[in-house]
């Protein structure tokens, strides 16, 4: 499995790398939009720090709109994928840029029939966002299992990347059920290393390594 770290803070990005967990990165404006940096910069970083797949979202929201914007972050660096929203003009687009090469990922997936047409129109990954299903009472694991068996069964090229995950449980969860991908907060890859077992054994070590003769 790979894991994506969710996130536009180049601090938490550059720890997370250093640690050899993360294969990508993914943003969104709202991330973009707290650290109070230009897009492009914080772009521009984050490709210096991360060599693998890193998810730029466009702002346009018509499909010539989008492919052009598209195609201008795309040649920013060759890691870049387009993160494209599940409209219909965002679904032409991801078929265009498939098209040229250009690598996608549509975002804002909140149902299994909206993940079979972006599948459909080449996305190279879909971001189911299970955590933002869960809010509203729904099962986002669920949906992320209907991906994984609907592309698993006529063979999509389409890569279920769980997205919107909120605790340790979530990526597991989809571990187990086979998505290629997770994208995961700096705060959650924290979590997933915690355990109190581990903080007791290893004060209980250095304690007893300080009474070994010599
Ligand atoms: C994924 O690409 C999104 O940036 C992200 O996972 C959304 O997560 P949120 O629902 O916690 O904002």
């Amino acid at each position: 499995m790979k894991i994506f770290i969710d996130s536009a803070d180049i601090g938490e990005i550059r720890e997370a790398a250093e640690m050899g967990v993360i294969d990508g990165v993914t943003t969104n404006p709202s991330l973009v939009a707290k650290t109070g940096r230009k897009f492009e910069e914080v772009l521009q970083d984050i490709c210096d720090v991360v060599d693998g797949p890193i998810s730029a979202e466009v702002i346009a929201t018509d499909a010539e709109g989008i492919v052009a914007e598209g195609k201008k972050l795309a040649a920013m660096h060759p890691n870049i994928v387009v993160k494209v929203p599940l409209i219909a003009d965002g679904i032409k687009a991801v078929r265009a840029l498939s098209q040229e090469g250009i690598k996608t990922n549509v975002t804002l997936c909140f149902s299994a029939p909206q993940g079979l047409l972006a599948a459909k129109a080449g996305a190279t990954y879909i971001s189911p966002f299970l955590g933002r299903v869960d809010d509203i009472g729904g099962d986002g694991l669920e949906l992320v299992a209907q991906l994984v068996t609907i592309y698993g069964n006529y063979d999509f090229d389409t890569e279920v990347l769980a997205a919107s995950i909120r605790h340790p449980v979530h990526l597991v969860r989809c571990a187990e059920m086979g998505a290629d991908v997770a994208t995961i907060p700096h705060k959650v890859i924290l979590q997933l290393l915690k355990h109190p077992l581990t903080d007791i054994g290893l004060e209980r070590f250095l304690e007893d390594a300080k009474k070994i003769p010599g």
